[in-house]
């Protein structure tokens, strides 16, 4: 038998020759990768120190979502406190289209209204909190009756804090800035509905002049050479360049409170680079969510020559740098409406009355301004889908549609009109019967007491946006329910169902899912409904809309300071006075 020894330990020597190679070339290698690692981790603390503008304090890290910031108690004394101590001196300037507080024509007498608009909502506390300046259109048919020689009038009239400035339009500004470019043209360009947008040349020059009018009130209102400035949303793109080439010290902080599209879709407006140019005016540009700053960012690299550090969501466009955050909207937390209301068993019982609902029909609810973008209808197929497929839910489920009438003189809300009546009375003649309507659309304004007071009496709160930015009225239902009930359905392509986990998430485009979802809210136990309930309160209070205004205001600060610095060591300020050697530095330190 040959002695095989031999012929086992050559190939045994030369594999553990080979495996020492090996050995010895992953461990030179892991050195590297280690101190490659080493050497980024210090760059960018590096940049950090160097003058990131990312975080403003270490916990309001990532927008605020940290463990820790849920720590702080976001309130108006926080904003007051950071204004003082971060901001001090600085003037607050609000400037949105709509205004909070609309005074209108009744016979003899004047009526108060507040607006059914999720800006509104959030804006109206911050302003009360910071006593600021509010400049927006005055379009109530009594706001020229009770402004001032200078057009202000002290609000909320109960309680005067703040100053609204009232702009005044003429018919043919508003319909081409506000009814042509905003809501034709940028409201279905930034919403996935499958809406044509509409751009006209004529409505594109009405929308230059009418913000170049509230550029000048900007200026006109500004006490010094450097307020804080709120732009916010879609009516007012162009305003944020035409205030910095005035008041080249001014924080300008924007506010798109709609979805930003993508680039593809975006390209398809005709003034797309001088929307983008007139937004890169602002220090902060801020949207709801990172996904639609990403869409933004992605936009600007494609149609504009900048600079984008997409670490650090900066761009530097012109000279100026401007910060691109999420930051996700919310409400105040105590909704102030909410003291006021009854609890949660009388208003039910006053909502049953006034809609005459037995005592045995639950109550499913949906509150919004009359608008395509809200899937209206789609909560009409899923109440269908429902009582076809579990016909003993026949004369138990009431949907009550509470819907503002918004831009009505448009087209599209005149068709969504018509079909939601449509709608609604085809699944009235199909389902109701003596004493039983199992669809009641009421389109009419509604008071925020009257719209918290559904909340409270509702079992089933339907939210089925098509798209939406943020969509408040997911957080107000969750707000008002502080007997911990009550049912949320919450459409995927919301912002709020990004928080708001513990709601149904539902697709609004899938009927099956939709009517499957609308039966397990009908069906859920008590309990079941306190434990999503209690957990989405803790969100909405922890998230409320002071943390919301108060992350902005910090990292406005931040930037004001490294001016400050910048100033100190003699880096040249730009023409704009903004903060042009931040990417710089941070590449130095790079390097
Ligand atoms: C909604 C949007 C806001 C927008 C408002 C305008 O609330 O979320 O971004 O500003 O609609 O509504 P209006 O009635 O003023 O056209």
């Amino acid at each position: 038998m040959p002695d095989n020894s031999s012929y086992l330990v050559v190939p045994s020597a030369a594999l553990w020759l080979f495996v020492l190679v090996i050995v010895g070339i992953s461990c030179v290698a892991l050195a590297v990768v280690l101190s490659r690692a080493r050497r980024a981790r210090n760059m960018k603390l590096a940049r950090l120190e160097a003058g990131s503008v990312r975080s403003p304090l270490p916990e309001f890290e990532k927008n605020g979502q940290s463990a820790a910031a849920a720590l702080v108690q976001w309130s108006p004394e926080t904003l007051r406190h950071i204004l003082a101590k971060e901001l001090p001196d600085a003037q607050v300037i609000v400037v949105s289209n709509r205004e909070p507080y609309i005074h209108n024509r009744n016979g003899d007498g004047i009526q108060l209204v507040v607006p059914a608009s999720g800006l509104v909502s959030a804006l109206e506390p911050i302003t009360r909190a910071c006593a600021g300046t509010w400049i927006a259109y005055g379009g109530g048919s009594a706001d020229a009756l009770v402004v001032d020689e200078n057009d202000r009038v002290e609000v909320p009239p109960e309680n005067p804090s703040y100053t609204l400035r009232r702009v005044w339009l003429s018919e043919e500004e508003q319909q081409g800035y506000y009814l042509g470019f905003a809501n034709e043209g940028l409201w279905p360009l930034c919403h996935i509905a499958f809406t044509r947008p509409i751009f006209r040349a004529s409505d594109w020059e009405a929308y230059e002049a009418v913000n170049r009018k509230f550029a000048d009130t900007v200026v006109a209102e500004a006490r010094n050479e450097r307020p804080i400035v709120l732009v916010q949303d879609y009516h007012f793109a162009l305003l944020p360049r035409m205030i910095r080439e005035r008041l080249p010290e001014a924080i300008i902080i924007t506010f798109w409170h709609i979805p930003w599209p993508n680039s593809e879709v975006f390209s398809i407006c005709p003034w797309r680079e001088k929307i983008l140019e007139g937004l890169l005016g602002s220090s902060i540009v801020g949207f709801h969510t990172q996904f639609h700053c990403n869409n933004f960012i992605d936009s600007v690299d494609r149609f504009l020559e900048s600079r984008i550090e997409r670490e650090d969501s900066a761009i530097s466009y012109g000279g100026q740098i401007s910060l691109v955050h999420a930051y996700p909207i919310s409400i105040e937390w105590e909704p102030a409406r909410q003291a006021q209301l009854p609890d949660v068993a009388q208003c039910r019982r006053h909502v049953r009355e006034k809609f005459g609902l037995a005592d045995d029909v639950r109550l499913c609810v949906g509150v919004e301004r009359l608008d395509y973008t809200k899937g209206i209808l789609d909560r009409f197929t899923a109440l269908d889908e429902l009582l076809r497929l579990h016909p003993e839910w026949i004369g138990k489920v009431a949907f009550l549609q509470i819907a503002a009438p918004s831009r009505g003189t448009l087209p599209a809300y005149q068709q969504l009109h018509e079909e939601c009546l449509r709608q609604a009375e085809d699944l009235n003649r199909r389902y109701g019967r003596d004493g039983y309507t199992p669809v009641l659309m009421v389109t009419e304004h509604h008071s925020q007491e009257q719209v918290y007071e559904i909340y409270r009496a509702a079992d089933v709160c339907l939210v089925t946006s098509l798209h939406d930015g943020m969509n408040l009225v997911a957080k107000e239902f969750v707000a008002a329910r502080n007997d911990e009930q009550g049912v949320l359905l919450l459409s995927m392509f919301a912002g709020a169902s990004k928080e708001l986990l513990e709601a149904l998430i539902v697709n609004p485009y899938d009927a099956t899912m939709m009517g499957d979802a609308l039966l397990q809210a009908l069906t859920m136990s008590s309990e079941e409904q306190r434990q999503r309930m209690q957990r989405m309160r803790e969100v909405v209070r922890d998230n409320n809309v002071y943390r919301w205004a108060g992350s902005m205001l910090l990292d406005a600060a931040r930037l004001r300071k490294r001016v400050a610095v910048d100033r100190a060591v003699g880096a040249a300020p730009t023409s704009s006075g903004n903060v042009i050697s931040l990417l710089d530095r941070r590449r130095v330190a790079a390097l």
